[in-house]
Formats: structure tokens, C-alpha cells, sequence
């Protein structure tokens, strides 16, 4: 569990957002969190104070004179047990004292008196978003190294529709957890491809494989938390795009070619911002139909089959690894057997100094894996556990083994 071990200290002031605090604490706790709730009187006018003792199991606290803590400083007690303080919604009204240094409350006091990082996340009318006076108190607290959470655009609860809403719970986890995050691929640009590819036989038909995607969107999500700004090229999936994270979908592996080149940009190219990482998880097809019907193909009286013939599809990998311009190039290898060694002919043959093996049929579709990384000194293990798991895992491995100002 991803927030396993990390203690939250949530602030919840007077917005009509504040429903959605009561999904956002156990959301939080359902990752392994431990949440302590902190209202302010005007939040208490939305949710009462109960609703949140009974989900979180914890006495909430809203008065800054509370005798409940021992030597009623619940200001220094509340924030020092805390991993991270997350005030979810912040007013408008909360985010001017915050800005200001203000503390004229419990929660305004121990975000004062914290040693943690502080994220917020706004909730207002989209006006109020919009006002000369917020934008520049967002612009202070940026400043300060507050993290703002969104907002996001869409109906308010005042039936307006614009820019102001708080952001949903499972994505203020997400940022939560990609806030408290160690940081190995700060400031990087990771581009990575990932699930199947599909090449059509007629306008109906194709040939695809079983890969599921899961293992490349896991590893793209982990780049993110993990500090990268991430491009994502994928193959047919329904999976839904990792939070944060940019995407382009194709189909065939030439879309996946162009794609990915597109990214790049020409070769020394100065008005393209360089990746520093390229990371392909993709199955890409390695043949594709070269007499793609364009009608659907019929059944003969005759019963003879389509004479299908198949023509190869540009190795994607082994051109980047060979770019005078490479990112920093891992690949992957779904082998059925002898990993050790056609992982290292195949490292060796794309020209890569970093390659993932894994027994293709043990990972296709499912929801855990084991890697076996393979580089210039030798092989290292990631045993088996879920992909999400061995995703940070990897990523903190490319961090480890990537030159500074790589790319
Ligand atoms: O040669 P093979 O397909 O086994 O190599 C697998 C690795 O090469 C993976 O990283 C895959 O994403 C990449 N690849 C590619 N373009 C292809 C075939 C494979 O980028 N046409």
C-alpha cells in the first residue's frame, strides 16, 4: 500500500467541497494512511465533526484552545505527528491566511507552526478563482513551496461551470502520494510506449498480441511520482491515463514509429525539448500485413485460406539506441525462455545499456511480474510483486544508473 506508514493531517474549511473529504479521508486511509482530521469552525457548518471521528477513527479537532491534548498546544502536537498537511477543500478566504501568515484558528496555526510540506486544494467559484486578490495569494504560496492541488474546471455547486472545483478524491490521492514520493527523475523528460500494437490483415480484421499495458502504464505512473515529465505512447488499451502524464494512442507499430519520432524531433534538433529517458515496454509486432485487403476478405468457394504476406516494422528501440542524440535507452524483453542469456543478446543487439526480461506469458495481463534488469555489470532480480510495486522499484534503478544531465 502506497501511503503505508504515512500519517495525514487533513484540514477541512468551509466550502460545499467538503463532502467530498468525508471519500478523500478514506480513500487515503484505504491506501494505508493514517488520517487526523483538523476543521475549521466554518467547515463544521457543512460536515459535522462526527461524520469524520467515525471515518477516520480519531477525534477531530476544530478549537485551537482544545484541552484534549495535553499541554494544549494542538497547533505543534497535530503537525508534528504529521507526514504531510493536506487542506482539502481550502477556501479562498483559507488561502488568503495562509498566503498572509495568519493564525487565527487551530488549522491556520499549525500550518503555521508545521515542519512538513503543506498541499492544498482549492475549492471556490470560478470568480473567486479568478480574483486579482487569488491569484496573487496562489502565486505567494507557490513561492513558498506550497503545493496546489488543482482545481479543476467544471459544474459548481453554485451551478456555474468554470475553473474553481476541487479536484476529485482519487485524484488528490494520486497527488498525495506523487507528492510524498522520492524525487530520483526530477526535473526529466521519460518518453515511454507501451501495450500492444494492432496491424490490420482488412478494414475488420488484425493481428495483435496479449499485452495488456499494464506494465508500461505502472512504469509511467512511477515516472511522474517519481519526478519526470512524462509522455506516454500507447498501443490499444483501455487502461486510463496515469494522472499527470501526457499520451498519444496509436495503433499499428508505424503510428508507434511516428509517434515517438515525432516526440524526438529531428536528430540535433534545437527547438525540441530532448528526452532524457526512453523507456519501451511496448509489444511491438515485428511483421505487419503487406497486403492489407481494403475490403473485408471473403471466404472462396474453394476453401483456400488468404495468402497473407507480412513485411517487417521498423525497430523502434534499436533506432532510438542508435541516435546520436539517444536518450538514455531501456528496453524490454518478453521471453519464454533462457532469460539471462537472450536478455543479454538482446540488450547487446539494440545497443541499450539497460533491459528488463521478463517470461512473457507470466506477465501478459496480469497484475504482478518479476524483472530481471540486465546492464554492463551483470543481472539483478526484482522478485515477484505487483506491477505498480516493481515499477517504483525499476524507476529508482534508471535514476540510480542515469549519468547526470543525461540525454
Ligand atoms: O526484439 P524484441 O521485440 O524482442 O525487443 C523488445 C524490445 O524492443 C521492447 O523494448 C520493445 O518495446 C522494443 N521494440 C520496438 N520496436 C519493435 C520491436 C520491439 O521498439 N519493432
Amino acid at each position: 500500500m502506497e501511503l503505508a506508514n504515512r500519517h495525514i493531517l487533513l484540514g477541512v474549511t468551509g466550502g460545499v467541497a467538503a463532502f467530498k473529504a468525508c471519500e478523500l479521508a478514506r480513500e487515503l486511509q484505504r491506501r494505508g494512511a493514517t488520517v487526523q482530521v483538523a476543521m475549521t469552525e466554518a467547515a463544521t457548518r457543512f460536515i459535522a465533526p462526527v461524520t469524520f471521528q467515525a471515518l477516520t477513527g480519531r477525534p477531530v479537532f476544530t478549537d485551537q484552545w482544545d484541552a484534549r491534548i495535553d499541554n494544549n498546544m494542538a497547533h505543534i502536537e497535530l503537525s508534528r505527528q504529521a507526514d504531510v498537511v493536506l487542506v482539502a477543500p481550502a477556501t479562498a478566504d483559507f488561502m488568503a491566511k495562509l498566503a498572509h501568515g495568519l493564525a487565527d484558528d487551530l488549522l491556520s496555526t499549525l500550518c503555521l507552526a508545521r515542519n512538513v510540506p503543506l498541499l492544498v486544494a482549492p475549492a471556490m467559484n470560478r470568480e473567486m478563482w479568478a480574483a486579482a486578490p487569488t491569484r496573487r495569494n496562489v502565486e505567494q504560496l507557490r513561492r513558498d513551496g506550497v503545493g496546489i492541488l488543482g482545481p479543476d474546471s467544471g459544474d459548481q455547486a453554485c451551478g456555474e461551470t468554470g475553473m474553481g472545483r476541487m479536484l476529485e478524491p482519487e485524484d488528490l490521492v494520486e497527488d498525495v502520494i506523487a507528492a510524498l514520493a522520492p524525487k530520483p527523475l526530477a526535473g526529466r523528460r521519460v518518453l515511454i510506449t507501451a501495450g500492444p500494437t494492432f496491424e490490420p490483415i482488412d478494414p475488420v480484421r488484425g493481428i495483435t498480441n496479449l499485452s495488456s499495458g499494464k506494465m508500461g502504464f505502472a512504469i509511467a505512473r512511477a515516472c511522474r511520482q517519481a519526478g519526470a515529465d512524462v509522455m506516454l505512447v500507447a498501443g490499444p488499451t483501455g487502461l486510463p491515463t496515469p494522472r499527470g502524464v501526457r499520451r498519444v494512442d496509436v495503433r499499428t507499430a508505424r503510428e508507434m514509429h511516428q509517434a515517438v519520432m515525432g516526440e524526438l524531433g529531428a536528430v540535433g534538433s534545437a527547438t525540441y525539448a530532448r528526452s532524457d529517458v526512453f523507456i519501451a515496454v511496448a509489444a511491438v509486432a515485428d511483421w505487419r500485413v503487406a497486403n492489407v485487403s481494403s475490403s473485408k476478405l471473403k471466404k472462396t468457394a474453394d476453401g483456400a485460406p488468404p495468402a497473407l504476406e507480412f513485411v517487417q516494422n521498423p525497430d523502434i528501440l534499436a533506432e532510438v539506441a542508435a541516435r546520436s542524440d539517444a536518450p538514455w535507452c531501456v528496453g524490454f524483453a518478453a521471453e519464454s525462455e533462457d532469460l539471462e542469456k537472450n536478455g543479454q543478446e538482446k540488450r547487446l543487439r539494440k545497443g541499450v545499456p539497460l533491459l528488463v526480461a521478463n517470461i512473457g506469458h507470466a506477465t501478459f495481463g496480469r497484475d504482478d511480474n518479476e524483472l530481471l534488469l540486465i546492464d554492463d555489470r551483470g543481472m539483478q532480480l526484482l522478485a515477484r510483486a505487483g506491477k505498480d510495486d516493481l515499477a517504483r522499484d525499476l524507476v529508482g534503478q534508471i535514476g540510480r544508473r542515469l549519468p547526470a544531465g543525461a540525454g
